[in-house]
């Protein structure tokens, strides 16, 4: 039987999903000294992990070259698609808000704002709830930058700590939900290998409630 294929967000997530692997006593030793490879074995040969973007890791189950992936719930919210999300991980905890330049009455006037974000799905649902007409401007990275170069009057972003808000002179307006780590799987996948998948999925969950 090939191994099976689990796609992991690199970065942010990357540290705590091998902790939690080798929680449930699989060896990451490839994934900890991966250089720049960027599929690795994990355990004795059943797994196989593969190192990838977040929304390249959607992508990747959803055509079922990934049986699961591990991925924030903010870019399940972004980019929905057709996948089933079976785990809350618990881990990559923060949370979406909007957040302006400290002392702006951000709320007030009646003109259109425009709002910076890397999710322009989530802000735009976010403000059409609030019958708030606004402008979205797509940034890809340091979203904080928008408002301190004067290109819009907010931002809808992730904040984890808040210390990058607070270092740019940025404070929360409003928080929109809250964000952790969710284990996505390919849904013809879950049928395919039920058996191989539903024994991975309850040793996660054991782990993560002990
Ligand atoms: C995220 C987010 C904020 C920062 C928040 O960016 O976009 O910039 O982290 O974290 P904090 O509240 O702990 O300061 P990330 O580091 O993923 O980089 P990016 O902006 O280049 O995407």
């Amino acid at each position: 039987m090939k191994p099976l294929r689990i796609a992991l967000t690199k970065g942010r997530l990357e540290k705590d999903t091998v902790a939690l692997l080798e929680k449930i006593g699989l060896d990451c030793e490839a994934v900890k000294n991966k250089g720049r490879k960027l599929i690795l074995p994990v355990g004795s040969g059943q797994y196989e992990v593969v190192l990838a973007k977040a929304a390249d890791v959607i992508t990747y189950v959803e055509h079922g070259v990934c049986d699961l992936g591990v991925v924030g719930k903010d870019t399940i919210t972004e980019y929905g698609g057709s996948y089933y999300e079976v785990l809350d991980l618990g881990f990559g905890r923060c949370r979406f808000a909007v957040a302006a330049p400290k002392g702006a009455d951000f709320w007030s006037g009646y003109s259109a704002k425009t709002i910076a974000t890397k999710y322009p799905n989530i802000a735009r649902s976010f403000f059409e709830s609030r019958g708030m007409d606004v402008r979205i401007i797509k940034i890809e990275g340091s979203v904080e930058l928008a408002p301190l170069l004067g290109l819009s009057d907010a931002i809808v972003d992730i904040v984890e700590t808040g210390s990058t808000l607070k270092e740019n002179g940025l404070e929360v307006v409003e928080t929109i939900c809250n964000i952790s780590a969710r284990l996505i799987v390919n849904t013809a996948g879950l049928k395919l290998r039920k058996q191989e998948i539903e024994q991975l999925l309850d040793q996660l969950e054991r782990a993560n409630q002990q």
